[in-house]
Order: C-alpha cells, then structure tokens, then sequence
C-alpha cells in the first residue's frame, strides 16, 4: 500500500513536470532551430521553388498568395485562408500543397509542375519549419544566424561527404576479411 502511493505519487510528479512543459511545446513557440531552418533551407526553397510565382514580380503574383513575407504567407491567397498554422503542417495549405495531398478541389499541388515537386528531404524542412513554429526572422537576424553558423555549416557539409565516403570503402572490407 505503501509502494503503491509512493509510486502513485511520482507518477503524479511526472505528469505534472509533463504537462508542465508541453504547453510551450504546442504553443509553437519559434524554436531556435526552425530559425535555422529557415535561414539555411526554407528561405533558399521559397526563392527557388515558389517566388517566381509568389512574389518575384508583386504585379503578377499567382493565386493572389504573396510568399515574400511571413505575413502574406499568413494571409493566404485566394482562398483567403492562412497558408501555413504556425506548430500544425497538416493543417497547413501549403504543407497540403507542396505534399500534392490536398484534394483537388482544395489545394492545388504546388509547384504546379510535376518535375518541379520537392523531394522528400525538402519536404521534411518544411514540415520542420512549420512545426518549429514557422519563425521568419528579420533580415539582421537572418545575417547573424548566417554568421554565427557558417563554419558550422560548412564543416556538416564536409564532413558527411567524409563520413559517407569512408564507410563506403571501410565498412564491407571490415565486415567480410575476419
Ligand atoms: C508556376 C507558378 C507557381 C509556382 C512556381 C508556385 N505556385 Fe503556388 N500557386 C500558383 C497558382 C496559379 C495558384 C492558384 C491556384 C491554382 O490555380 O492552381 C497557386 C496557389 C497557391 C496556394 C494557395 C493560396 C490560396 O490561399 O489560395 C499555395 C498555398 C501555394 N500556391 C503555395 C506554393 C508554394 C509553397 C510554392 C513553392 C513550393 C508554390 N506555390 C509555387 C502558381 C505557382
């Protein structure tokens, strides 16, 4: 009986420590990584896949859905409906669109062309991001996390290239000569 109380009273702890700290988490407060995110991935994406029909040319911006700021993603276009929830990708058009998942009627696959979809890797910074909180830091924020993460960034690059290649020539030959 004793046992039983005590452990009913950690278990209490736990869910109160738990739910403690998930409101932050579902607040979808920006988290610092999305903002990197968004700097190193998102924002290159959005220039290469999606501007030159959402923004490059404000006069001519298709389907009324302005993607140079956080605020016209957050407007929407025609549909008039927010482009992205902040913590929720599949509640999200433009997760619903870049997947090609939204139904027909819905949301249009985007970008519209076939050979232009993302791949599976910039799929998964967009979702990211979104659950990140979709943090879209301001211009002098975005040239300090590009300053401060440069080598870093650099030096990931590299050393995946060396990771991958030395197991490709390291790894089968260990395996099978013992
Ligand atoms: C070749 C032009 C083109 C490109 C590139 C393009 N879009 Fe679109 N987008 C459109 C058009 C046109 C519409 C209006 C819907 C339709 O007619 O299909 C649209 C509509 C949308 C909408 C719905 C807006 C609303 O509220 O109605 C979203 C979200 C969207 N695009 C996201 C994206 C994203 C994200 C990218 C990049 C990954 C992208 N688009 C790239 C042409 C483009």
């Amino acid at each position: 009986m004793a046992n039983g109380a005590l452990n009913h009273h950690a278990l209490l702890t736990l869910l109160l420590t738990v739910s403690a700290l998930s409101p932050a988490a579902k607040a979808a407060a920006p988290t610092a990584s999305a903002e990197e995110l968004f700097a190193r991935r998102i924002q290159p994406l959005f220039r290469e896949k999606c501007l030159a029909c959402h923004g490059d040319d404000p006069k001519k911006i298709k389907g009324g859905l302005d993607m140079r700021t956080l605020g016209g993603l957050l407007k929407g276009g025609e549909s008039e409906k927010p482009s992205i929830v902040p913590g929720k990708a599949e509640s999200s058009p433009l997760w619903l669109a870049v997947t090609r998942e939204g139904d027909a009627e819905n949301w249009a696959a985007m970008p519209p062309k076939e050979n232009d979809k993302l791949t599976k890797k910039q799929l998964a910074w967009v979702k990211a991001w979104i659950a990140g909180g979709a943090p879209w830091p301001d211009a002098k924020r975005l040239a300090e996390i590009a300053r401060t993460n440069a080598d870093n960034w650099s030096a990931e690059d590299g050393i995946m290239v060396k990771t991958s290649g030395a197991s490709l020539l390291n790894r089968p030959a260990a395996a099978t000569s013992r």
